[in-house]
């Protein structure tokens, strides 16, 4: 069976085809081609996503993707099975751009079409990897829009543990790049300038690293980074680097310990580590380390994987359809969900 997946949530466009074998039993599905788009130069001089363009901009990109997909795989449009399409969350109109296209296409095929879970992509990318994990594993989520830990149990099976209350990771590593003076997205070059700052510069909050449940808050921390920025006044490059290394540190400290701890709690020994702020090189060493010293495993998706794409997205539709916790459907009527847990995806959910 081979799926093309669609993936708009919000500044990227990704198109892939993958092909799942369905018998019981079968091994992963293999990734053909993917194609990916992304919209950062677009928003960077407004320092931030705009919808309105985001959406006309996945119009404009996501046929010839999935014109260069199929190309690429060497594979007509009739080999397609099924389309898939990130359902949610996200923003509505980028999302209702790929729904649109996914269903009209699947239409015009005579194929059925899925919806699926954004995070669900992001959680199950490390599967695409040479290193893919086992069930059960906890997952820590970050992305520009989420930070949760989740358990997981296999496909379609989660659990929240915790999650932020307020900022998600990536939205403090985007708000503090901003404060710092640096492009869109902030996170990639929060990290690169950090790499010339001392961490312990700055004595940055770590919040509610004690707090004994699972859940992260952030938004104490751009705060304390503005109370800097503002008493540095007109700041010199050491440091801003001392600030980007401090602001990195205080963010990794949390994931690391919180992960840590969700691991204690759940009492399993293999880490998952998605989305976009996974391709952080200090998160990456932290949580070798910490990990390393407890026996237990650490699986990321490859780095070309971790931010959004449409590869992770036509996975978990093979994934959902190999397990059976889901069916392609010929309605075709489909609805997006801006704003859509986890959990709510779980088997029989959606
Ligand atoms: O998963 P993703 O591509 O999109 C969402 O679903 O939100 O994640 C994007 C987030 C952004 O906040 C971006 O700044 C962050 O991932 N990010 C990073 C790095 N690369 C991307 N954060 C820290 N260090 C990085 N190297
Ligand atoms: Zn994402």
């Amino acid at each position: 069976m081979q799926v093309l997946g669609i993936e708009s949530s919000c500044d990227e466009t990704g198109v892939a085809l993958v092909s799942a074998d369905m018998r019981p039993g079968a091994g992963v599905p293999a990734l053909l081609a993917h194609a990916l788009h992304t919209q950062a130069t677009m928003h960077a001089d407004y320092g931030g996503v705009v919808p309105e363009l985001a959406s006309r901009d996945h119009i404009r990109r996501v046929l010839p993707l999935a014109q260069q997909v199929l190309a690429d795989a060497r594979q007509p449009l009739s080999a397609i099975d099924v389309v898939a399409y990130t359902r949610g969350p996200g923003l509505a109109g980028a999302l209702l751009a790929g729904a649109g296209v996914a269903c009209a296409l699947a239409a015009a095929l005579g194929k059925p079409a899925l919806g699926v879970h954004h995070l669900e992509g992001h959680l199950l990318s490390p599967f695409l990897g040479v290193d893919a994990p086992q069930f059960p594993f906890v997952a820590l989520l970050v992305s520009g829009g989420h930070t949760q830990l989740m358990r997981v149990d296999g496909v379609g099976r989660y659990a929240l543990l915790g999650e932020t209350i307020d900022d998600a990771a990536g939205e403090a590593f985007d708000k503090s790049a901003k404060l710092l003076g640096l492009g869109y997205p902030g996170g990639p070059e929060l990290a690169r300038l950090a790499d010339f700052g001392d961490a312990q510069a700055y004595a940055l909050p770590r919040p509610l690293l004690h707090s004994g449940d699972l859940d992260f808050s952030f938004a104490g921390l751009k705060t304390a980074a503005l109370t800097q920025v503002r008493k540095l006044g007109n700041v010199c490059e050491l440091a801003r680097a001392n600030l980007a290394a401090s602001i990195q540190a205080a963010i990794v400290e949390v994931l690391v310990k919180k992960s840590l701890a969700a691991l204690r709690q759940t009492g399993l020994d293999r880490l998952v580590v998605a989305g976009g702020v996974s391709v952080n090189a200090r998160l990456r060493a932290e949580l070798d380390a910490a990990c390393a010293a407890r026996g237990v495993r650490v699986h990321y998706p490859d780095l070309h994987l971790c931010t959004d794409n449409g590869a992770m997205i036509a996975l978990t539709a093979a994934l959902r359809l190999q397990a059976g916790v889901d069916a392609a459907r010929c309605d075709y009527a489909f609805d997006v969900r801006p704003r859509w847990a986890l959990q709510a995806a779980e088997q029989g959910g959606g």
